[in-house]
């Protein structure tokens, strides 16, 4: 076999940026135990933009957490590209963290006393000694300022969270988690808490960086039209990814989807924003 290759029903591959096999994630709290995930399998070829979409709870953010090394795997394995990375040791889950995975929230997650500038830096901060620092500081500052520019917020570089718009506080949690060029990118319904403008907002972007700096994005949305413009919905349902509504982009069906297509693999989940 090639390397860089994966043999697949139908030949070899390129290999996926991200392969899940068999995921399975109980909660257990107390008496109650919450059998979330239950073998959840999942391909991800680099420089897709793959959006997530099951009903609250059916296990979203948990599949975006083991994916993204953020919390561990019951069963199953996780692959990026050739390395196995479930149930690695500590220190080298955090450099994953800090390196090659980006997160973005549905409420930002910055840090409430940091202005924009220093929010964005905050990574190169954390992943720096205190001896490395004061030679990584000015470094870091420029290339905060500039993905502040990127984002559209050049004028807010030294406003704190709490005297922002909640688009700008999502654009700045952008900034923070390309910051240390990571690979795949993590988005928990980020356009969750957001009126319609300042969401497309955030998905111009996104596909911005998916397009044009080839980042992988997996993102989890309640919004049909904004999960039809991405290459491929998955629905997760029962603890498992329903490969029977599965859209694939590239295949038989056109990019960008139709909404109505979704809607069925959305409706009857989110009961509460798609009624009817
Ligand atoms: N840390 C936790 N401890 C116990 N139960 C949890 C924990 N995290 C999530 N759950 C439960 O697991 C289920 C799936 O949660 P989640 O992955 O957040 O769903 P979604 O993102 O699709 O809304 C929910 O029933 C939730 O209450
Ligand atoms: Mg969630």
């Amino acid at each position: 076999m090639q390397t860089g290759y994966i043999e697949t029903e139908s030949g070899t591959a390129p290999t996926p940026i991200l392969r899940a096999e068999g995921l399975r994630k109980t909660y257990r709290r107390n008496a109650i135990t919450t059998e979330v995930l239950r073998g959840v399998d999942l391909t991800v070829p680099a420089g897709e933009f793959l959006s997530i979409v099951g009903a609250s709870g059916s296990g979203k953010s948990t599949l975006m957490h083991l994916l993204g090394s953020l919390d561990s795997v019951d069963e199953g394995t996780i692959w990026l590209e050739n390395r196995r990375i479930d149930g690695l040791p500590s220190r080298e889950r955090d450099k994953l963290r800090n390196g090659t995975f980006g997160f973005i929230f549905q409420f930002y997650h910055l840090l409430p006393e940091f202005t924009a500038l220093e929010n964005v830096m905050s990574p190169e901060l954390v992943a720096s000694t205190i001896w490395q620092w004061p030679f990584r500081r000015g470094a870091a500052k420029r290339r905060a300022e500039e993905l502040l520019e990127r984002v559209g917020l050049s004028h807010r570089k030294h406003h704190r969270p709490c005297e922002m718009s909640g688009g700008e506080m999502q654009r700045t949690a952008i900034a923070r988690a390309i910051m240390t060029r990571p690979r795949v990118l993590f988005a928990d319904e980020p356009t969750g808490n957001l009126d319609e403008a300042a969401g497309s907002e955030i998905m111009s972007l996104l596909k911005d960086l998916n397009r044009t700096d080839g980042l992988t994005v997996l993102m989890v949305t309640h919004n049909m039209e904004m999960a039809a413009s991405t290459d491929r919905v998955i629905r997760l349902s029962a603890g498992r990814v329903d490969h029977g509504r599965q859209t694939p982009h590239g295949g038989h069906l056109p990019r960008p989807l139709d909404p109505s297509t979704l809607e069925m693999a959305i409706r009857g989940v989110g009961h509460d924003r798609f009624p009817g």
